[in-house]
C-alpha cells in the first residue's frame, strides 16, 4: 500500500504534490519521488518538446521537499508517490517514479505485479535496461515497448498483460497534456477541479483543491487533461461516469470515514488477507520460494524455533499448532524477550522463524543475533520491507497487510496467521505427511477466509451490542483451548491495551488450577467455544465459571444452538474446518475490545504507556 498523486492543470503542480504527498503519507512513508515535466526550452513555443525532471528520496516526504527547493521552474503536470515497499528495499533507487530506457515515460504504482519476473526477462531480452530491484520497474519499459503513439492505448495493453493488484499512473514527455491512469484492484480516483485534474489513492490527498470525485473501477484505464476527464474500459470504449460530491473532513477521510486507524485496520482485514496471499496460494499449489529451503531439508528439519513478542508470539503459538498438525515437525515458540537471555541451544537442522510486524522490535532483533552468533539461518515473517529484522534475516516472508497505524496489531495479526496456516500446509504436503485430499480441502477452507471474514464484519454491530452490556466489568476472562487457546491470549492483550480493563487468557483447563478464584459476580468470562474437537471440554470448563455466577460471552459456530444454555451472550462465526477457527474467532474479539474501549472513553489507536514498535528495552 502507498500513495499516489498526480495533477495536471494552471497551478504550479510541485507544492499540490508535496502537499498530497503529506496527507498520503500515512499509507506509505519509506521513500517518495516526483516526476514533473519542464518545458525543455522556454522558446520552444509549441511545447512540443518536453522534458521529465524525476527526484527521489529515502525516507521522509520531508527530505524529498527538501531536495526539490532547487527547482526553481514551474511545471503544471506532475505525478508524485510515497512507497511502502514490497519488492526491494527502501532504497532511493527503488523508490518511484520509475522511468523507461528513454527517459521519457515515468510510472508511479501502488499495489504487486505478481508475474513481474518474467515480464522483466522478456523485457532484458528485448533490450531493455532495469535498475531497481521493484516489480514496479517493468510498468514504464512495458508502456515503452508497446509505444505507438497512443499512450492510452499502451496502458490498456499492459493491463491485459500484467497480474497482481495495481493502480497505475504514467507521464509521458511526448503527451505533455495528459496523464495516464489505470486500475486492478489498487485504488485510485479522480479528483475534478476547477482549475486541472487531479488523479489520487484517496480523496484527502486533494480534499483541500476539489469536493468532486469519480471512483476507478478494476481494469479500467483513465485519461486526464488539464480540462477534461475519460474513463475508458479494456477495450477502449469510452465509460460515462458523473462525479459525486464529498463533504467530509480531511481527518475523517483519511480514515476512510472510519472513526479510528484502529476501526478501519479490523475492517480492512479481508483485503490484508488476499494480499497476503496473492501470489503464495496460485491455482491450489502453494508457493515458498521465499524460504530459501529445499523439500529435502525440509523433510530433514528436525525442529522449528520461533520468537516473536506480543501479538506477534500469539500468531506464533497457532503456528506451532499448525505445524505440529499438520506437518508433524516439532515446533517450540519463545517470546524473543526471554529467549535473548536464556543461552539458547541451536540444534542442526532447526529452522529459525523470527516473527515480527514492524521488523523493529528490539527484543526480536536481539534474539535473532543471539540465534546467529550460534549458527542459525533466521527467516523473518514481517510486515515492513527494508526493517532492521528483513535486512538481518537470511530470508523474509513478507506479509502485506499494508502499513498498520494503530497501536494496536489487528490486521497484521491477522496476516501472519495466513502466512502461518500457508506455511504448515506446505510443510505438510512437502513432508507427506497430508494426503492429496487433506490437502485439497484445506486449501479450498482457506480461501473462503476472506469471506468468511467479511460475514463476521457485517455482524459487528451485535458485537457492539454485547460490548455496550458489559463494558462496565473489572475483570475479564478469555478461555480456549489448543487453537482457541492463542486466542484467547489475544483477545485478553486486546482488551487490556485499550481499555486498561483487567483480562486473563487461559487455558480453558487450567482455570479450576488457580484462576478460577477469581470468578465471581464482577467477572466476565469470554469463551473460545467453535466446533472442534476439544468443543464439549470448552463446554465443561464454561460451566465451571457458570456455577461461580461469572457472565459468560460465547464465541460459537453458527447453527449451534446448545451453547445458549451455558452462555448470556452468543457471538456465531461461519463454519470452518477446526483448525481454521483460530483467524475467524479473533475477530470478534478484536470487535469486543475495540467497542468496550470506545464506550470507556479511550484513545484506541494511542493507548497510554504503549508505541507501535518498542525498539528499547
Ligand atoms: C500488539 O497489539 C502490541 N502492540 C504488541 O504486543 C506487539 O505485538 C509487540 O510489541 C510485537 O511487535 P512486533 O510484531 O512489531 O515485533
Ligand atoms: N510493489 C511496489 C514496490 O515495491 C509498490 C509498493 C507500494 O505500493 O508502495 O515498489
Amino acid at each position: 500500500m502507498c500513495g499516489i498523486i498526480a495533477y495536471i492543470g494552471d497551478k504550479n503542480c510541485k507544492d499540490i504534490i508535496i502537499n498530497g504527498l503529506k496527507r498520503l503519507e500515512y499509507r506509505g512513508y519509506d521513500s517518495a519521488g516526483i516526476a514533473i515535466l519542464i518545458p525543455d526550452n522556454e522558446s520552444d513555443k509549441d511545447n512540443t518538446r518536453n522534458k521529465i525532471v524525476v527526484l527521489k528520496q529515502a525516507g521522509k516526504i520531508k527530505d524529498l521537499e527538501e531536495s526539490m527547493k532547487n527547482l526553481d521552474f514551474d511545471s503544471h503536470i506532475g505525478i508524485g508517490h510515497t512507497r511502502w515497499a514490497t519488492h526491494g528495499a527502501p532504497t532511493q533507487i527503488n523508490a518511484h517514479p520509475h522511468t523507461d530506457c528513454t527517459g521519457k515515460i515515468a510510472v508511479v504504482h501502488n499495489g504487486i505485479i505478481e508475474n513481474y519476473a518474467e515480464i522483466k526477462e522478456e523485457l532484458i531480452k528485448k533490450g531493455h535496461k532495469f535498475i531497481s530491484e521493484t516489480d514496479t520497474e517493468v510498468l514504464p519499459h512495458l508502456l515503452e515497448e508497446y509505444n505507438n503513439g497512443s499512450p492510452l492505448e499502451a496502458m490498456q495493453k499492459l493491463l491485459k498483460k500484467i497480474k497482481g493488484s495495481g493502480a497505475i499512473v504514467a507521464l509521458n514527455s511526448d503527451f505533455p497534456d495528459e496523464i495516464i491512469g489505470a486500475r486492478l484492484a489498487s485504488p485510485l480516483i479522480v479528483g475534478v477541479g476547477r482549475d486541472g485534474n487531479f488523479l489520487a489513492s484517496d480523496i484527502p490527498a486533494v480534499l483541500e483543491h476539489t469536493r468532486n470525485f469519480i471512483i476507478i473501477n478494476d481494469f479500467e484505464t483513465i485519461r486526464i487533461k488539464k480540462d477534461k476527464v475519460e474513463i475508458f474500459d479494456l477495450d477502449g470504449k469510452l465509460i460515462k461516469r458523473d462525479p459525486f460530491k464529498v463533504n467530509w473532513s480531511i481527518t475523517s477521510a483519511e480514515k476512510s470515514g472510519y472513526e479510528d486507524f484502529m476501526q478501519k485496520e479490523i475492517f480492512e482485514q479481508p483485503f490484508g488477507i488476499k494480499e497476503t496471499m496473492r501470489g503464495r496460494l496460485i491455482d491450489g499449489d502453494l508457493l515458498f520460494e521465499e524460504l530459501n529451503m529445499t523439500e529435502d531439508q525440509i523433510r530433514n528439519l528436525n525442529k522449528i524455533q520461533i520468537i516473536a513478542c506480543g501479538t506477534s508470539s500469539h500468531a506464533a503459538m497457532l503456528g506451532k499448532q499448525l505445524i505440529e498438525r499438520w506437518a508433524r515437525i516439532p515446533v517450540e515458540v519463545e517470546v524473543s524477550s526471554e529467549y535473548r537471555y536464556k543461552n539458547p541451544i541451536v540444534e542442526e537442522n532447526c529452522l529459525f522463524i523470527a516473527i515480527t510486524q514492524s521488523g523493529e522490535t528490539i527484543d526480536t532483533l536481539a534474539a535473532i543475533r543471539e540465534a546467529k552468533s550460534k549458527g542459525a539461518k533466521i527467516v523473518a515473517i514481517t510486515n515492513v520491507v527494508g526493517s532492521t529484522v528483513a535486512r538481518e534475516s537470511d530470508s523474509v516472508i513478507y506479509t502485506h497487510a499494508g502499513p498498520e497505524i494503530g497501536v494496536c496489531a489487528t490486521k497484521t495479526f491477522t496476516a501472519q496467521i495466513i502466512v502461518m496456516y500457508l506455511m504448515a500446509l506446505y510443510f505438510g504436503k512437502v513432508t507427506g505427511n497430508l494426503s492429496k485430499d487433506q490437502y485439497e480441502k484445506i486449501v479450498e477452507e482457506i480461501k473462503f477466509i476472506p469471506n468468511k471474514i467479511q460475514l463476521i464484519l457485517n455482524d459487528a454491530e451485535k458485537i457492539k451490542k454485547i460490548a455496550d452490556h458489559i463494558y462496565k466489568y473489572r475483570t475479564f476472562l478469555f478461555l480456549g483451548r489448543i487453537f482457541g487457546l492463542p486466542v484467547a491470549l489475544e483477545g485478553a492483550l486486546k482488551l487490556k491495551e485499550i481499555s486498561y480493563i483487567h483480562a486473563e487468557g487461559y487455558a480453558g483447563g487450567e482455570m479450576k488450577h488457580g484462576p478460577i478464584a477469581l470468578t465471581d459476580t464482577n467477572t466476565t468470562v469470554v469463551g473460545i467455544v467453535p466446533k472442534d474437537f476439544v468443543y464439549e471440554k470448552m463446554l465443561s470448563n464454561i460451566e465451571e465459571v457458570k456455577a461461580r455466577h461469572a457472565t459468560i460471552l460465547a464465541i460459537a459456530t453458527e447453527g449451534d444452538t446448545e451453547i445458549q444454555k451455558y452462555s448470556n451472550y452468543t457471538f456465531y462465526v461461519p463454519s470452518s474446518i477446526e483448525e481454521l477457527y483460530g483467524i475467524l474467532t479473533i475477530i470478534p474479539l478484536q470487535l469486543l475490545s475495540y467497542y468496550i474501549a470506545k464506550n470507556l472513553g479511550r484513545n484506541v489507536d494511542q493507548p497510554r504507556n504503549l508505541a507501535k514498535s518498542v525498539t528499547v528495552e
